[in-house]
């Protein structure tokens, strides 16, 4: 009998580091394209301060990616905020597009993070509303 691996789902926060000019795009293709090839998926927010990224994926590839992004030198104090072990994905898709630009209605941004996080677990959608309530 074949078992399904485990998934696991990491949460954490961090700091653009200082003097760092946060490109955004270039950070998504590379995430994008590593998390593809590696069974990774989740959600990435950022309000021109802090990053608040979320991963699934099978354990070993959430150690590798997290042991890489931690080793970042674009952010610092990176604080794990959970860990555990899921039945099933929050974030089927890999979609990491939200940011604070200024010149964006943060009521409409809002709303659109609180639908695109409805299936996470309460605990994890409070977290994250927290944070884009920030915004
Ligand atoms: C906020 C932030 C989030 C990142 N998220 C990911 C990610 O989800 N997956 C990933 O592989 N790399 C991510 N990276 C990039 C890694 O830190 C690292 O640069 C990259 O994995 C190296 O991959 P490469 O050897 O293919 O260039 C992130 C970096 C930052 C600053």
């Amino acid at each position: 009998m074949t078992r399904t691996p485990l998934i696991e789902q990491l949460l954490y926060i961090s700091t653009v580091s200082p003097n760092e000019t946060v490109d955004l795009a270039t950070i998504l293709a590379t995430a994008r394209r590593n998390n593809r090839a590696n069974g990774i998926t989740g959600l990435l927010m950022y309000n021109c301060k802090r990053f608040l990224q979320v991963l699934e994926g099978p354990a070993d590839a959430i150690d590798a990616t997290f042991n890489r992004i931690r080793r970042d030198t674009r952010h610092r104090g990176q604080v794990l905020l959970a860990r555990k072990t899921i039945d099933q994905r929050e974030f089927g898709d890999w979609s990491m597009d939200f940011r604070g630009e200024t010149n964006q209605d943060a009521d409409a941004l809002y709303d659109t993070i609180c639908a695109k996080i409805a299936n996470a677990s309460p605990n994890l959608r409070a977290e994250l509303t927290a944070f884009a309530s920030q915004i």
